[in-house]
């Protein structure tokens, strides 16, 4: 397959099936020299990885699900930005396909209210040097029935809004994600991370939960900060929430 990008996706492996993009990069990365840019794409995923220690759903069609290793635009504590600027790239990329996508603080991808796609970055040292996998599943084919029963509520695929081929999604995503990567300062990262984010926030400015640790925080956000902290609006001030579980409360 040919990318239309100089660095991300030149050096690239696809899977008919695979345990999981993510750890197999990581393996790898632990193995040789990989070149950034290096992407590892599969259509199916045994034990698909999720954030905070969750699974990746496997769906019986193929889906778009790659693993990328990039080069450590942003110190540690930083990184989640980096998930924040590749779902608003990933939003965009399927908006100029006319699929309304928006996101989701901190790692989701939503489409008619409900999660099409997830995000997970990693920090990893390869030769003492750090590196980040992003890992990006997308459910581009599916029917609702292929869903179990308790996610067909939350969870959704593109095919049920439109068709769209995964690779098309994924040259684009790669192409923007690509000009931010090696053409932009980590300002210019973390302001449009920012900027986009607050466009395309599916809960921009509505009530909502926030489970974070053992604590739950309620109020209405807008933005999130520099390092990609959600600046929630409570009635005891702002709260800067670094990671967390979302539910809305109004509408
Ligand atoms: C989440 O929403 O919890 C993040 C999900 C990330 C899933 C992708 S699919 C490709 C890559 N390989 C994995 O094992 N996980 C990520």
């Amino acid at each position: 397959m040919n990318f239309k990008t100089k660095h991300l996706g030149q050096n690239f492996q696809h899977f008919k099936t695979i345990v999981s993009t993510q750890t197999y990069l990581k393996d790898l990365v632990q193995k040789e020299t990989v070149p950034v840019g290096t992407l590892i794409l599969a259509d199916h995923q045994e034990i698909g990885k999720g954030t905070q220690g969750r699974s990746w759903f496997s769906l019986p069609e193929p889906q778009l699900m790659f693993s990328l290793l990039l080069q450590p635009i942003l110190p540690p504590h930083k990184l989640p930005i980096i998930n924040i600027l590749c779902g608003v790239l990933m939003a965009q990329t399927l908006e100029s396909f006319d699929v309304p996508a928006k996101v989701k603080w901190p790692n989701d991808i939503y489409l008619d209210g409900k999660k099409c796609g997830g995000i997970l970055s990693e920090l990893i040292t390869q030769n003492q040097e750090a590196y980040i996998i992003v890992g990006i599943g997308i459910n581009v084919t599916a029917k609702t029935s292929d869903f179990p029963e308790e996610l067909q509520k939350q969870a959704t695929a593109i095919s049920i809004h439109k068709q769209i081929d995964r690779y098309e999604i994924l040259d684009l995503f790669l192409q923007k994600l690509e000009k931010a990567v090696y053409t932009w300062d980590q300002n210019q990262i973390i302001e449009y991370s920012q900027e986009q984010f607050k466009k395309l926030w599916l809960y921009s400015n509505q009530t909502i939960q926030v489970q974070h640790g053992s604590k739950n925080s309620v109020g209405k956000s807008t933005q999130i900060n520099s390092t990609g902290a959600l600046e929630l609006h409570t009635t005891h001030g702002i709260e800067k929430i670094l990671s967390g579980t979302i539910t809305l409360l109004t509408k």
